[in-house]
């Protein structure tokens, strides 16, 4: 079996849809092992997102993930990085196919729902980034 990070994003935070997203998840075959309600810092968003810090939407996008509170989940499921992206759908919401998680609670690239790791690398620190061992079941 195989582990992702989801965040749970501001925008879907403050609108309410965070039981709707993690009910998503368990209709979709996800297992939740972890769940936490962070308010990201500055610093805290910087060294999460420091892969983009020369994208020209660096600073937009930390403004936005500490603009208020989201929830880390860690889902488990075969390819479960594979599996979540599939049913978040593409980065911009305005894109995402119809049904995906980013199609029904986002709005654009920025205010776009969820985060989802990229690969199972990446799934692993990022879920050592929210999470100690004790917190995971
Ligand atoms: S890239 O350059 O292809 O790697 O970037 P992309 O995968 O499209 O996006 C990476 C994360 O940056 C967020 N993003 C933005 N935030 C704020 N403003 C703008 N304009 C913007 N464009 C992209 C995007 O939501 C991705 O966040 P995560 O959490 O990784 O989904």
């Amino acid at each position: 079996m195989g582990y992702t990070l989801c965040i749970i994003k501001p925008d879907a935070v403050s609108k309410g849809y965070t039981g709707k997203i993690m009910d998503d998840c368990i209709q979709a075959g996800f297992v939740i092992h972890g769940i936490r309600k962070v308010q990201l810092t500055e610093d805290q968003a910087k060294s999460f997102y420091k892969v983009h810090e020369h994208k020209p939407f660096f600073r937009p996008l930390i403004e936005f993930m500490t603009s208020g509170p989201s929830v880390a989940l860690v889902l488990e499921k075969e390819d479960a990085v594979d599996a979540f992206r599939d049913i978040i759908g593409k980065t911009d919401a305005r894109e995402a196919e119809e049904g995906s998680i980013r199609h029904k609670y986002g709005e654009d690239n920025r205010r776009n729902a969820v985060h989802g790791s990229d690969s199972p690398e990446n799934a692993k620190k990022e879920i050592a980034f929210f999470f100690a061992n004790i917190d995971l079941i």
